[in-house]
């Protein structure tokens, strides 16, 4: 039954929205993760792979995400609630499926996972698609966990970086200071404690004194930051090997690990899956033009993601390093190069700055998809939810702070998990970020466009996407492409190809199936590593004797 709603708090302008929802997808992801990925699977060609992602299952998923939101008016359990039907036969299909994986697990003896294959799945017979929202608030909880780790690295990074301490004359020395700061519970669990506070402070003021203010302040910060870098990079002696690197495709470096990786991290860096958006599209008025917001924020964070690109690999190549070097891309080889430049700890700080500003406004849109469940479901008053749980998060967090350097630091659970799974990731960091990456989010993304085609279904989408957008839902591709947008044709009664429909298609088959491949790729059940070639069976005797 629908409870009574408090008057729900909404954006301030459209405007304020499109940079709170970019600055949800504009983060880590984008300025940590990116570049290194890219560095660690050829460059180019990669890049290309994941702008094609971004088209063809990023921007469909968001607009999804933004319509659930916008026309339920609830974060995403409460989405979910009002929408699902009495008894969806998907559902209990996907539920019993889950039962019976969990008994072939039983036998094979993986109790704890057969434990927890039973339990979800029931859970999904019982509450149908209102699982899905309630997985997006656990994701919250997960990713903010470890996501605020690595963010207070960079914060703590912006102080040392400020007082000259990143002056490393090689990068394994950069190396070498790096895991001595993210060992010392000092620094690492104190700076992520910065780090949370920042995000509790924000969302505890509320939508648009907080998350949209704030918004507006910190985007156009970053932009501004990332471009002085990017003019900085470009113009080091030597950076057009790196622009070269990142720019020009070679697809014989592209392996089909690589396609997956680039379509599991397009769903990350725009922040799809979790709720993140449909719980921002709550807060959003009829009259705005939701197609053009999803656009514009796809636009934005891809812009940013080449944008750190072109600030990071030019200025790796001048210096003469290797893009290759994973996660410590940004803490182990930057701070190097920065030091070979004139200027180097103003260049550093500004850069980590940059990160901080990134992180944050990702950092309270994880944390408003936990506290608007509360508010809107449990009816908490936001301040409270926001600080319980900022509480929670920061306690998570910091275990997985400590775990970095050292799992048997924490010997109870560690133990806990490895009877239960039989093996336990590097670190409690390793255990989250796989379970919200890698299942989670994926996982969520489907069934979100699952949900908005088939269940609700398209029909009743377009209604609402069609609310305040301009008839943009139904422009013609054909004649958008051929520059004849307002010909007469567009009144046609021939059934052709609009927005509308290209977008119905896509999140009804192109989406979940590609998010399939990738989630059961993820999850080791498809391999896609070229295989060696079948050594050549030994001489047979009589061979050997013809020799
Ligand atoms: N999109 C963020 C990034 O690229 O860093 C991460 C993220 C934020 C993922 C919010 C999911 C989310 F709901």
């Amino acid at each position: 039954m629908d409870q009574p709603q408090k008057a729900r708090e909404h954006w301030a302008s459209g405007f304020g929205f499109v940079l709170a929802a970019a600055g949800s997808a504009i983060g880590l992801g984008n300025i940590w993760k990116f570049p290194y990925i890219t560095g660690e699977n050829g460059g180019g060609a990669f890049v290309l792979v994941y702008l094609l992602c971004i088209v063809v299952i990023g921007l469909p998923v968001m607009l999804c995400e933004i319509t659930l939101g916008r026309h339920t008016q609830r974060s995403p359990v409460g989405a979910f609630k009002k929408l699902s039907p009495e008894s969806s036969t998907v559902a209990h299909l996907i539920g019993a499926g889950m039962v019976m994986t969990a008994l072939f697990l039983l036998v094979f003896g993986r109790y704890g996972w057969a434990a927890l294959a039973a339990l979800v799945g029931l859970t999904v017979f019982r509450y149908g698609w209102v699982v899905v929202g309630a997985m997006g608030v656990l994701a919250g909880f997960t990713i903010l966990s470890f996501y605020s780790v690595v963010a207070g690295w960079t914060v703590g990074y912006v102080v040392k970086a400020a007082l000259g301490q990143l002056a490393f004359a090689d990068s394994s020395a950069a190396g070498d200071a790096f895991g001595q700061f993210i060992a010392s519970p000092a620094w690492a669990v104190g700076c992520h404690l910065v780090f949370m506070a920042l995000c509790v402070l924000i969302v505890y003021n509320g939508v648009q004194k907080g998350i949209e203010r704030w918004s507006k302040i910190l985007m156009p910060l970053l932009f501004l930051l990332l471009v002085v870098l990017i003019v900085r990079a470009v113009t080091l002696p030597g950076a057009g090997a790196g622009i070269r690197f990142f720019l020009s495709p070679d697809f014989s470096k592209l392996t089909g690990e690589g396609v997956l990786k680039a379509l599991g991290h397009a769903f990350f860096s725009l922040s799809l899956g979790m709720g993140a958006m449909i719980t921002y599209g709550s807060y959003v008025d009829k009259e705005e033009n939701i197609f053009l917001a999803s656009l514009t924020v796809t636009v934005l964070d891809t812009l940013v993601a080449l944008m750190a690109g072109l600030a990071i690999f030019p200025a790796v190549f001048a210096m003469g390093f290797q893009p290759t070097q994973g996660p410590g891309l940004i803490f182990q080889v930057l701070p190097t190069v920065f030091h070979r430049m004139t200027w180097g700890p103003f260049w550093a700080t500004l850069f980590f700055l940059l990160v901080v500003i990134a992180a944050l406004t990702s950092g309270i849109s994880l944390l408003e998809v936990v506290t608007a469940y509360f508010v809107d479901e449990r009816n908490w008053s936001r301040k409270t939810a926001t600080v319980v749980f900022g509480g929670v998060i920061f306690l998570l967090g910091g275990l997985c702070a400590v775990s970095v350097s050292d799992w048997q630091a924490l010997p109870g659970l560690h133990r806990l998990l490895l009877t239960v799974f039989g093996n336990v990731e590097d670190s409690l960091f390793d255990l989250l970020d796989n379970v919200a990456s890698n299942w989670l989010l994926p996982l969520g993304g489907m069934l979100i466009s699952i949900f908005v085609g088939w269940i609700w279904g398209t029909r009743k989408a377009i209604v609402e996407i069609r609310h305040g957008s301009q008839n943009f839902a139904d422009v013609h591709v054909i004649s958008l492409m051929a520059g004849l947008k307002d010909d007469e044709s567009h009144n046609s009664a021939v059934h052709v190809l609009t927005l509308a429909s290209l977008w119905g298609i896509f999140i009804r088959f192109i989406s979940p199936v590609a998010v399939l491949i990738a989630f059961l790729h993820a999850i080791n059940w498809l391999d896609f590593k070229p295989r060696k070639a079948p050594s050549p069976p030994p001489p047979s005797e009589q061979q050997q004797e013809a020799r």
